[in-house]
């Protein structure tokens, strides 16, 4: 795991002086601002703080960042660390890699979505004119996961990161026998989110640009899709993803006789939904909208066993029985 540290924030001056930085700069939002700036230590840095919130990640935040960064005389051989959930590490990913053409990144993830997930595997992005649209594969100097910090992350949160946990214990038996082992999502363990964010990496490492092998990642997301948008946004990601698991177990179920129970007592464990919240023919309609139907079929990832998935198009009337399934 290249370029990943699992420590604690002690150990951030020692990632930031091995890269003897010109400048180094720290972009953080206003509440992890105030639960974590302060904890950093021994390190010599100017701070940019940026409002809270998703409809922050676009290019005006940018183009201030950047005013910013030329105002303080930041130059291709300085740093800037990216201090936060996945809009601050998407957003310091996006800028690092185009402000003069790319200086140092490193990332300290502080939500479990971003330790498993965002803050791995070099994607940065900001939203215009619809999520994600804009963005480049930059790969950071350094990752430090400092587990310490999911201590004030507050429970919605945390069970927002748990779905994308949940995934990765489908795509592998090791994260799978972990996941067995806890009572609840507050027994979230170092061992836990060095495993999950390992098997992001070693997916990653094989495909960055999403070819082939980087679309299991995609496990529980067509479904997840389609219901973020039928709520308008209003369900969180990760809840929908949770739904999403659950009808691509059933998928799974019917194609490959898995076992769904494998991924639904998980999730109920962790209190996360597994119950479809709209009407599978609206559901079925969100999919066929999405990019990735073509002619009655819907590309899928299909668990086959505990850390075996395929990437495959699905008739259509197999995924409509799943959804009817967790109706
Ligand atoms: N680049 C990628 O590969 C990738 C992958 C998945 C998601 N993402 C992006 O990540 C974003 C979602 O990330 P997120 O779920 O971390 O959201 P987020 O960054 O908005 O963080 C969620 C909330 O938690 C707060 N917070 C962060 N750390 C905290 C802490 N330690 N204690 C208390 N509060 C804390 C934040 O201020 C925010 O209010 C989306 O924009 C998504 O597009 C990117």
């Amino acid at each position: 795991m290249e370029g990943v540290k699992f420590g604690t924030l002690s150990d951030l001056s020692s990632l930031v002086s091995e890269l003897s930085p010109y400048r180094t700069v720290v972009l953080t939002n206003t509440t992890v601002e105030r639960l974590w700036l302060g904890k950093l230590e021994g390190i010599d840095a100017e701070t940019i703080v940026i409002p809270d919130g998703e409809e922050h990640k676009n290019i005006e935040t940018v183009k201030e960042i950047w005013a910013r960064l030329q105002g303080l005389g930041f130059t291709r051989k300085s740093l800037l660390i990216g201090l936060g959930g996945g809009v601050i590490t998407d957003i310091a990913g996006f800028v690092a890699s185009t402000y003069m053409r790319g200086t140092m990144l490193g990332l300290v993830p502080t939500t479990l979505l971003a330790q498993v997930d965002a803050a791995i595997g070099g994607k940065t992005g900001v939203n215009f004119n619809g999520k994600n649209m804009i963005g480049t594969f930059y790969l950071p100097d350094f990752v430090l996961i400092a587990h310490e910090t999911l201590s004030t992350l507050p429970r919605e949160e945390l069970l927002n990161g748990m779905a994308e946990v949940v995934k990765y214990g489908v795509l592998d038996g090791n994260v799978h026998s972990l996941l067995k082992r806890l009572d609840s999502v507050d027994d979230v363990n170092p061992e836990l989110v060095r495993a999950c964010a390992g098997v992001k990496l070693r997916v990653v490492e094989e495909d960055l640009r999403e070819g082939g092998k980087r679309r299991v990642l995609n496990l529980g997301h067509t479904t997840a899709h389609a219901i973020e948008k039928l709520s308008n946004y209003t369900i969180k990601h990760g809840f929908a993803v949770s739904i999403g698991l659950m009808v691509a177990a059933k998928v799974g179920e019917t194609m490959y006789g898995f076992d769904p129970g494998k991924v639904g007592e998980l999730l109920e464990k962790f209190g996360l939904p597994t119950r479809l919240p709209f009407e599978p023919d609206e559901v079925l309609r969100e999919m066929r909208l999405d990019k990735k139907s073509w002619y009655g079929k819907l590309t899928f990832v299909v668990p086959v066993d505990i850390g075996e998935v395929t990437v495959e198009e699905v008739e259509e009337d197999v995924v409509r029985r799943a959804l009817e399934a967790v109706r």
